[in-house]
């Protein structure tokens, strides 16, 4: 059986690779990589740690790119790829642009399509934007549908999809995570890099903050800005905030945060490196997915800068709450947690409603055995 993977961005680079070592551990699949580079730099961080090489490289990124051109970039390259390559399968992952063109690009050449994180949904089409819809498509394609929770199968279920191919597995971001946590324990010289910073922010409590949805862009970004200025004016917090390359959200961040002293602004972190600074973080505040998953896992509060979250599991858990993106807000839940020790207890508990880290063992299961 011939497999094309298809990704391109971070998260899914991240999440995907445990099953890509998974499906390379099933004798008689042949596992073949194409990636889009939708994301280049922060893509190849994940490819160059987690030791895969690309088969295809479609280098599709453009500077500060629109959704409609990479739309009409992606559907042509990658039904070229598929008319070449003739796979039996394609596997897919979660709700980006390449994952939606990449199902759609499939689905015109009758070639099966399998959903890894299927069955996330906000109810919202417009938050996150556009990953809502996007997921939804590929949900429409898709005859094999890897749900990381219940919950995610049971909206599977009430769209209507054939049970048959909707498997509860856990999520790959927690396989992902155990692995590398493993990893960094067995020689931290590989996340050594934020030692400098720990020194210089010792006695402070860390604030860590990812921030990059589409739909927060414009004034989202600068209340995000201006709440992060007046929580690092606090003598006791220093924020660590690795920066995404995006202009939209590089250019008002640096405006806002540069040259404060309780504010380390810093490149995208590669994956191991991220998850030293989660571990040694007090509270994370975030709009991303991934980040929404991992925190719980590793005892963090997660505070979430969105209206609606399709990861539900987290805030039922009590770990994860959202707090929108109005700025005042978002000071205040920050400031509550810092100050009310019995408010922090009850959200700091390890907990791991998203997968038990067998998770690509399990799709590669279920996938040999759809031969
Ligand atoms: C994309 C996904 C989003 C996912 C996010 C993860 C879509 C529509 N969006 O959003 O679902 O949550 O990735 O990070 O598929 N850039 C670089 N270098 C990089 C990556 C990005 O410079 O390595 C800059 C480029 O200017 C690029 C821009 O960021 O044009 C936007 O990248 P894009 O993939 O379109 O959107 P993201 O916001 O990253
Ligand atoms: N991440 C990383 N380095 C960073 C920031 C995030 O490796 O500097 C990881 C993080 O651990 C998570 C993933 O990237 O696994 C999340 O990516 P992102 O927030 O860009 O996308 P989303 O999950 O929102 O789609």
């Amino acid at each position: 059986m011939k497999i094309v993977v298809i990704f391109g961005t971070r998260p899914e680079a991240i999440k995907l690779f445990p099953v890509v070592h998974a499906l390379r551990a099933v004798p008689g699949i042949d596992t073949r990589i194409c990636v889009t580079a939708q994301h280049r730099g922060l893509l190849d961080q994940v490819l160059e740690m987690s030791g895969i090489t690309p088969d295809i490289d479609l280098d599709a990124m453009r500077e500060n790119q629109t959704l409609d051109g990479l739309t009409a970039r992606l559907i042509t390259a990658l039904g070229e790829v598929l008319d070449a390559e003739k796979p039996d399968r394609v596997i897919v992952h979660g709700d980006t642009l390449t994952t939606m063109v990449a199902s759609l690009a499939a689905y015109y050449r009758k070639i099966p399509v399998a959903h890894v994180e299927a069955g996330l949904r906000s109810g919202n089409i417009h938050h996150p934007w556009p990953e809502e819809v996007n997921r939804r498509i590929v949900a429409c394609i898709a005859d094999l549908n890897f749900a990381p929770t219940q919950g995610a199968a049971d909206a599977l279920l009430a769209e209507g999809r054939d049970p048959s191919g909707i498997h509860v597995t856990g999520n790959t971001v927690i396989d992902a995570l155990l692995a590398t946590k493993a990893r960094i324990d067995a020689d931290p010289s590989l996340a050594v890099g934020l030692d400098d910073l720990a020194a210089r922010f010792t006695g402070k409590r860390i604030v860590a903050v990812t921030s990059h949805r589409r739909e927060n862009f414009g004034d989202g970004m600068e209340a995000i800005a201006t709440a992060i200025r007046t929580i690092a004016a606090r003598p006791d917090v220093a924020v660590i905030f690795p920066v995404h390359p995006n202009p939209n959200v590089r250019g008002v961040m640096e405006a806002q945060l540069a040259g404060l002293r309780n504010v380390a602004m810093i490149d995208p972190l590669d994956y191991p490196h991220f998850v030293r600074l989660l571990d040694m973080s007090h509270i994370v505040l975030t709009d991303s997915g991934g980040v929404q998953e991992e925190a719980p896992s590793l005892g963090k509060p997660v505070l979430v800068m969105r209206d609606t979250t399709e990861r539900p599991e987290g805030v039922t858990a009590g770990t994860a709450r959202l707090v929108g993106t109005d700025g005042p807000r978002i000071v205040s839940e920050i400031f509550s947690l810092l100050d009310d020790s019995t408010a922090y207890g009850a959200m700091a508990r390890a907990h791991n409603p998203f997968g038990d880290g067998q998770a690509a063992t399990r799709i590669a299961r279920i996938i040999a055995d759809a031969r």
